[in-house]
């Protein structure tokens, strides 16, 4: 995988019902899949935002790209599965698929996700912070599941009405001024 080799692709927003699909496993690691991995880094990198899974470019398979910003190289997983979840943190996060809003999301504090790279071949990552908040918000992408279903029921009321005010246009006049903490553009909690 390699970063400015890919296209970008459209994402898929929030009432797209492929983001509520649990998605199939990917089972062919071919060169289709390696060009794929680096059309979502770009589409990734674009948005900007610290992961992309893929049914956010439509595509209902258990696959997602990320890169923490770190310094270490952007990586792929392939039919991600979580285990050794640790402790707990709460931070804000968002998603690209619902873009500028963001909302103290608790996730575990640390994580352990299994699967196979571009190539079919088992890899393991582990992770705190950060990092690992991105692996639980991108495999709940892969099984259908989107961050504001994380949240606890006040927040998640206030996301849903901030998102189909912006459905109906209001963003730049009724919701301006109110909850602003929570629409702001934060690429380093997106994914
Ligand atoms: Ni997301």
């Amino acid at each position: 995988m390699t970063k400015g080799r890919g296209t970008v692709i459209p994402i898929r927003l929030f009432g797209d019902p492929v983001l509520r699909t649990p998605c199939r496993d990917v089972e062919t690691f071919d060169d289709l899949l390696t060009k794929l991995c680096d059309d979502m880094l770009e589409t990734m990198y674009q948005a900007p935002g610290v992961g992309l899974a893929a049914p956010q470019i439509g595509l209902a398979i258990r696959l997602f790209v990320f890169d923490a910003g770190d310094g270490s190289a952007p990586n792929a997983v392939a039919n991600p599965v979580l285990s050794n979840m640790e402790g707990t943190q709460e931070d804000e996060e968002g998603c690209l698929s619902i873009p500028n809003l963001y909302f103290p999301t608790e996730r575990a504090h640390f994580v352990r996700v299994t699967g196979q790279d571009v190539k079919g071949k088992p890899i393991t990552f582990e992770g705190e912070g950060l990092v690992a908040r991105i692996f639980q918000h991108e495999t709940d992408h892969v099984n259908g599941t989107l961050f504001i279903e994380r949240l606890a029921p006040e927040e998640r009321r206030k996301a849903m009405a901030l998102i189909r005010e912006r459905e109906l246009g209001w963003r730049e006049g009724r919701i301006a001024g109110r909850w602003t903490d929570q629409l702001a553009e934060r690429p380093e909690r997106s994914g």
